[in-house]
């Protein structure tokens, strides 16, 4: 039997997962990075979760550095095998990833949940959980995806003002092992409409929960800065606009996005 208190996560059972393991460390570097690590070295079973109470070097989009207080939020990896998703829809994990969040979040809250494209997580127009998405592709397929999450769960202070927690914004306090097993099922459950092919359906729930969905923004490319309004998202994950000079689909690299956050 499992000493609870040295293993605190348990993760639910799941029939698309059968062997899937999960991993507990008190800290690690990074679980996105520890995860690439030993699916290089042993054969991690689909579905597997490397979770840990304190990153020292947590890896954020774009480069850059995800901190989290010891001990207050979940930040754990999630390693999926989808090889029948070709590379080309690779977008489609992430607003599977996205998708899965905020369900469980609108199982704690009313309103107020929104993903920031492509996968901020907001509530009430602050950022409460990013996503890194890390796919190995082969030829036109995707062999593995290791899913990030660090969702703001308990901590009552962050460095910058855009940030928040589901204990701020509720006033709760939450239990890290309960939040974490249930997130898993609503993860779960959105992994098996992708398996099931329901493309469709992902993609017309991403955009329901959107932050900007129809709103003007200000876009800028470096030179100038120039009004859009978003439309939506495309099948390759490129945020549709229509600008003063007709439609545009970015994607993340290409420009400066003024969103209209808190
Ligand atoms: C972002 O920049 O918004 C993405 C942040 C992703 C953070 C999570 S925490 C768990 C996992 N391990 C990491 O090093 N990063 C991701």
């Amino acid at each position: 039997m499992q000493n609870y208190n040295k293993y605190p996560y348990k993760i639910p059972a799941s029939s698309v997962f059968p062997k899937r393991q999960i991993i507990y460390m008190p800290e690690c570097h990074s679980t996105n990075v520890y995860l690439e690590e030993i699916v290089g070295e042993y054969a991690v079973a689909d579905g597997s979760v490397v979770i840990t109470d304190f990153q020292f070097a947590g890896k954020g989009q774009r480069g850059n550095q995800w901190f989290s207080q010891a001990g207050q939020n979940l930040t754990f990896s999630v390693l999926v095998r989808p090889v029948h998703v070709r590379a080309s829809l690779q977008s489609y994990l992430t607003m599977v990833f996205a998708l899965g969040v905020t369900d469980w979040l609108l199982k704690q809250v009313p309103a107020g949940v929104h993903i920031k494209w492509p996968n901020d997580v907001l509530l009430n127009r602050k950022k409460v959980c990013g996503i890194l998405i890390e796919n190995q592709l082969q030829h036109d397929c995707i062999t593995t995806t290791i899913a990030g999450i660090g969702l703001n769960v308990n901590q009552l202070d962050f460095p910058f003002p855009s940030a928040t927690s589901l204990r701020l914004e509720t006033g709760r306090t939450y239990s890290l092992p309960e939040c974490f097993y249930d997130l898993m099922i609503c993860l779960d459950h959105r992994y098996e409409m992708l398996l099931k092919g329901l493309y469709n359906r992902l993609q017309e729930e991403y955009l329901q929960r959107l932050f900007g969905l129809g709103l003007e923004i200000t876009f800028g490319d470096g030179a100038a800065c120039y009004p859009g309004t978003v439309l939506g998202v495309d099948d390759y994950g490129r945020l549709e606009v229509r600008t003063p000079w007709g439609l545009k689909y970015f994607s993340m690299k290409e420009t400066t996005i003024h969103w209209p956050l808190k």
